[in-house]
């Protein structure tokens, strides 16, 4: 039987629990690539008594014998990927001939960070609530053709030239505009030839690695970072991120063509949950809000922000189904839901005395609607050791299916704690076991 492609995608505002579903569908693949994104992504694997948060290398790595990619659509900051590397080498995990970074990738450099904390500055009141970590202003710079890429950091020259170009501009910004220190491109010439000579040995042609690896019969998982409505184009505009979140962007971002794919996986929390501004039409200020906070853990795991918590939002996910292509759905964290009396699911939105069923296209009229619910009544105990979709209290039971109903799209695997053995598999993502639902 031929070896299934898949891309993961958060069908949400990201942290949708994806860092341990690719740890734990990693099995079942040869190859793990991102296609997106940066560090301002922190996707969380707990293996045992490890607990890691990786930002760029792909959340396969601790399955000791797969390929990790970064695609040509991710954006590298040096500092954080040596760091990251260093911390596995660290508890032995090995790097070497598994890990490999496209040529192609662009560099985030200082001054692309300097920028992105400056510009949330001058918005003032009207900030994105980025993570601060340049990710925005290196894919302008990708976009202006002003952008560094990773083989250019092997030719001083060349790389020396493009700094200069790059900073013509932004240290008239900085100087004249936000305030801020220029940058010398003497200064900062060193350290980067420095972190070219160590990316090296890690650099390839992604695209080609991939093309040849599954003609060969290898199979591949593409790992999204954040997730549908932080997508640059869909989401949530213009609190959003700066790359193509969707499983669309994933064959720009790893160079490949959308028929090698099988099944788009989406991930979705049991509820709702977004860091940083923007609307949000089921967010819970207070009460229940806090209490799903708290025991959800809801606090970013890149800047420490808490996560504004909401109850599901069925429409949402329903155009998050047609924006991806979703095939299956993996839903997780359905266990910080028990203990609470009853549970809300958003299936439509009151809009100018109508009812809607998607979020309008413009800002200010997003701001007006009001979500509409459909109550259903909650469980108790703790469901986190359970083991069996049969063994759920019947009401959290009741609760995934209607989940299924509402979107439309089927349930593979439903996620109950942090760890890999609370999971409950219903419909195996790979086709190896009948479904049990
Ligand atoms: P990602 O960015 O999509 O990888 O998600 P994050 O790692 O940022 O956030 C998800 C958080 O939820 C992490 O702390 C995970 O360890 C945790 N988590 C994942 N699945 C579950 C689950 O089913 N139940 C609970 N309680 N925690 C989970
Ligand atoms: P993972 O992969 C949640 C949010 C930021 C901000 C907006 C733009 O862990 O799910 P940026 O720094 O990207 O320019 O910020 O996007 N954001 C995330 N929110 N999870 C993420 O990643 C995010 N990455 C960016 O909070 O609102
Ligand atoms: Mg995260």
């Amino acid at each position: 039987m031929k070896k299934k492609n898949i891309i993961v995608v958060g069908l949400q505002w990201g942290d949708e629990g994806k860092g341990k579903i690719v740890d734990l569908l990693a099995k079942d693949v040869d190859i793990i690539a991102r296609y997106q994104g940066g560090n301002n992504a922190g996707h969380t694997v707990v293996a045992g008594d490890l607990s890691l948060v990786f930002r760029l290398i792909p959340s396969g790595i601790l399955n000791e014998e797969k390929i990790c990619l970064l695609g040509n659509g991710v954006v590298i900051d040096p500092v954080v990927l040596f760091e990251e590397l260093d911390n596995l080498k660290k508890i032995n995990i090995k790097i070497k001939d598994r890990f490999f970074v496209s040529n192609k990738c662009h560099i985030i450099m200082p001054y692309h960070k300097r920028l992105d904390i400056a510009r949330e500055r001058l918005r003032g009141a009207g900030m994105i609530g980025t993570t601060g970590r340049g990710i925005g202003p290196t894919y302008e710079d990708k976009v202006a053709r002003l952008g560094i890429r990773a083989i250019d950091l092997l030719d001083r020259q060349l790389f020396y030239d493009k700094i200069v170009l790059s900073l013509k501009e932004k240290n008239y910004l900085f100087k004249n505009v936000l305030g801020e220190n220029v940058f010398d491109p003497d200064e900062l010439i060193e350290d980067y030839i420095n972190y070219g000579k160590k990316l090296k040995e890690y650099l390839v042609d992604t695209s080609r690695f991939i093309a040849e690896r599954l003609d060969s019969g290898s199979n591949l998982m593409l790992e999204g970072a954040q997730g549908t409505f932080l997508d640059v184009d869909h989401g949530t505009y213009p609190y959003v991120t700066s790359s193509n979140t969707l499983a669309g962007g994933a064959f720009a971002g790893a160079g490949l063509g959308p028929t090698r794919i099988d099944e788009v996986i989406g991930i979705t929390k049991a509820y709702t949950t977004r860091v940083g501004e923007g609307y949000f039409p089921t967010e819970l200020k207070g009460g229940t809000g806090s209490i799903i906070r708290d025991k959800g853990e809801e606090f970013g795991s890149v800047t420490g922000r808490p996560r504004r918590c909401g109850w599901f939002d069925a429409n949402l996910i329903r155009e998050a189904k047609y924006l991806n292509g979703v095939t299956g759905m993996i839903i997780t964290k359905l266990d910080v839901l028990s203990g609470l009396p009853e549970i809300s699911i958003c299936t439509g939105y009151m809009f100018r005395g109508s009812k809607i069923h998607q979020l309008p296209a413009s800002f200010s009229e997003c701001c007006e609607v009001k979500p509409l619910y459909e109550e259903m009544p909650g469980w108790e105990g703790d469901i986190s050791g359970i083991r069996s979709f049969k063994d759920l209290p019947v009401n959290s039971q009741k609760y995934i299916l209607r989940l299924e109903e509402l979107t439309g799209i089927p349930v593979n695997i439903v996620s109950l704690g942090k760890e890999r053995n609370q999971t409950l598999i219903l419909n195996d993502v790979f086709c190896k076991s009948p479904a049990v639902l």
